[in-house]
């Protein structure tokens, strides 16, 4: 496979054409944001880690009925994919209160949500990704409502499936960010990443943050976090 010319370079993702029709490679970066790209590092190892953390779960979701655009691991850092039209949506979904949940409506982190909590933000960095409803989906034609429908269901599982399998490795998931896609032959299949930069895992025991947050909140061994996710999941760092 080839790589042709560079489509799109997102903060922590370049995404490139290939001669190969509906296919995309993605490399992941080492450069790490936050805060709507007001603060600014790296972390060492990060892209290769963050690639096989999320080819190994898309794997285990696709396995489990979750229609994805993951194709075929090229390399560390590279993945083939289907290529898609990103569905400009951040899908968040939380078990346990934390980061702006907490902040918002004056939770403490960790408490436990009686029921799990579906966010949608519109993906517009210009306008800090707002947050926004069904009724805004719908009126801004973001998503049809058959789409929306659709990214619900497999959110919510992909929230069971995920908690499951990470309980069996000590890993409590939080919450999470997915995006969706559609292929050009009109498929919705969940797309971008699932990773320690995209997720929050706190040590089921410890309760020690094993995700970015230690990036943005400045908590130190970031590095050693996101190896420590990475030996839990495919036996390697
Ligand atoms: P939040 O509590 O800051 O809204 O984050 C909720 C989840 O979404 C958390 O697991 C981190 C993830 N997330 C992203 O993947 N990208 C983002 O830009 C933000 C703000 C959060
Ligand atoms: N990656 C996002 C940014 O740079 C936010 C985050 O993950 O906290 O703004």
């Amino acid at each position: 496979m080839q790589k042709l010319s560079m489509l799109y370079e997102g903060k922590a993702k370049r995404v490139y054409e290939t001669d190969i029709k509906g296919v995309y490679i993605v490399s992941y970066k080492d450069d790490a944001t936050a805060f709507n790209g007001k603060k600014r590092g790296s972390i060492s190892g990060k892209g290769a880690i963050n690639n096989q953390i999320t080819n190994h779960l898309m794997q285990l979701l696709a396995k489990e009925g979750i229609p994805t655009h993951f194709v075929q691991q090229l390399s560390e850092t590279e993945t083939a994919v289907k290529a898609v039209r990103i569905i400009p949506l951040e899908v968040i979904v939380r078990s346990i209160a934390a980061g702006s949940l907490s902040q918002r409506l004056g939770l403490e982190e960790g408490t436990r949500l009686a029921s799990t909590v579906l966010e949608f933000c519109y993906k517009r960095d210009d306008l800090g990704d707002p947050l926004v409803n069904s009724s805004h989906i719908k009126a801004l034609g973001l998503a049809t409502e058959e789409e929306l429908e659709l990214i619900k269901r497999y959110s919510l599982a992909v929230n069971d499936i995920l908690s499951d399998y990470l309980a069996k490795v000590g890993i409590a998931l939080i919450d999470f960010k997915l995006e969706f896609g559609v292929t050009e032959d009109g498929m919705l299949v969940l797309a971008d990443e699932i990773s320690p930069d995209t997720c929050r895992f706190w040590d089921v025991k410890t309760g020690r943050k094993l995700d970015k947050d230690r990036f943005r909140r400045d908590l130190g061994d970031v590095e050693e976090a996101y190896h420590e996710v990475m030996q839990r999941l495919l036996g390697r760092s």
